[in-house]
């Protein structure tokens, strides 16, 4: 297979994509992002988006991860494209080269994902928040029977949403992202209570729902661009509760300065029916894995406030 990271303008040269008259001239890093390689591809008549995926994270390579990820972002796009609500939030296919794992999408430009949501200024806007849950009223209620199970992502995803964060000995130094939260974690790994409760959640995260969710649902998904809100980057995607996107909603809400029920009224207009408390449980344990488990946030909270967060998870995992 041929490596995009390594020479993408000729990469993108050898290929069979390009008009006659179009080459490629330069290419750059698209974005911040770990799992793959995404370039911006810029030729003598335009700019388009590479991805391709490897069976490793690109940026840990010594972390495996299957390579059939890109498969799974290419069928979910191909889904949404021919829904009107959501084609204008997704990037166009413009190529496929599965024997590559390459997509090549539509560039909506370098524009910002909504990571400064995080910072303690800047409070998500309200119309950001109904724009994202109107995308999840269209998303949840498509019919996906042949959607990919996707189930090794899952598995990934499952390793570090619900077990490694509450593994005492998992090796990760917490103190090397803020001095006093190894020890301000420990409550947290040994909660049996709390880990049997996380394991169940876990087991619901590997099994089949009815509903097609974006998997990843979090503001680095979210991109804000000229022509507006965009979501980007569903290799997470597969046939689950609903609960776990939104659940992960919720989450990164609270993460933006929203208390829990502000965060769960703020889902008075998303139209399906759901549990609330299983919503509740799972972005509980959303907020403990970004506080405590390898794939943190850009947060501005200090240890006071991250400890009342993992309280307030537990709360919420538990009740
Ligand atoms: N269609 C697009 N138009 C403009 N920018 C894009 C587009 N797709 C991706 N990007 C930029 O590239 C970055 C990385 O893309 P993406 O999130 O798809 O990669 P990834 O490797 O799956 O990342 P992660 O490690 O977060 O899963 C995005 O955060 C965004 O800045
Ligand atoms: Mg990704």
């Amino acid at each position: 297979m041929h490596l995009l990271n390594k020479n993408p303008e000729s990469f993108i040269n050898s290929l069979s994509f390009l008009d006659p008259d179009e080459i490629a001239i330069s290419a750059e890093k698209a974005g911040e992002g770990n799992m793959n390689a995404v370039f911006r591809i810029q030729t003598n008549k335009r700019t388009f988006i590479a991805k391709q995926s490897f069976p490793f994270v690109r940026k840990y390579p010594q972390i495996s991860a299957p390579i059939e990820r890109i498969d799974t972002e290419y069928q979910y796009l191909k889904l949404v494209e021919i829904i009107p609500e959501l084609k204008s939030y997704s990037p166009k296919i413009l190529g496929y080269f599965p024997e590559n794992y390459l997509l090549l999408l539509e560039d909506f430009g370098p524009g910002s994902d909504f990571t400064e949501y995080y910072k303690q200024s800047k409070q998500i806007k309200d119309q950001v928040i109904e724009e994202l849950i109107a995308y999840l009223n269209q998303l949840h209620s498509l019919k996906a029977p042949f959607f990919p199970d996707n189930m090794k992502m899952r598995e990934l995803n499952h390793d570090h949403i619900f077990r490694f964060p509450f593994d005492e000995n998992n090796g990760l130094d917490l103190d090397s992202i803020l001095p006093g939260l190894q020890k301000a974690s420990l409550p947290f790994k040994m909660d049996e209570k709390l880990k049997s409760r996380v394991a169940s959640l876990g087991e619901r995260y590997l099994s089949k729902g009815d509903t097609l969710l974006h998997g990843d649902f979090y503001p680095g998904s979210w991109i804000s661009t000229e022509s507006g809100l965009k979501v980007i980057d569903p290799e997470f995607g597969f046939v689950g509760d609903r609960e776990f996107d939104l659940g992960i909603f919720v989450a990164h809400l609270i993460f933006s300065g929203l208390n829990e029920n502000e965060a769960l009224s703020k889902l008075d207009n998303y139209n399906p029916s759901f549990d609330s408390s299983l919503t509740l449980a799972f972005a509980g344990v959303e907020l403990l894995r970004r506080l405590i488990g390898i794939a943190q946030l850009p947060l501005d909270l200090s240890l006071k406030e991250r400890v009342e967060l993992l309280q307030l998870g537990r709360k919420m995992i538990l009740a």
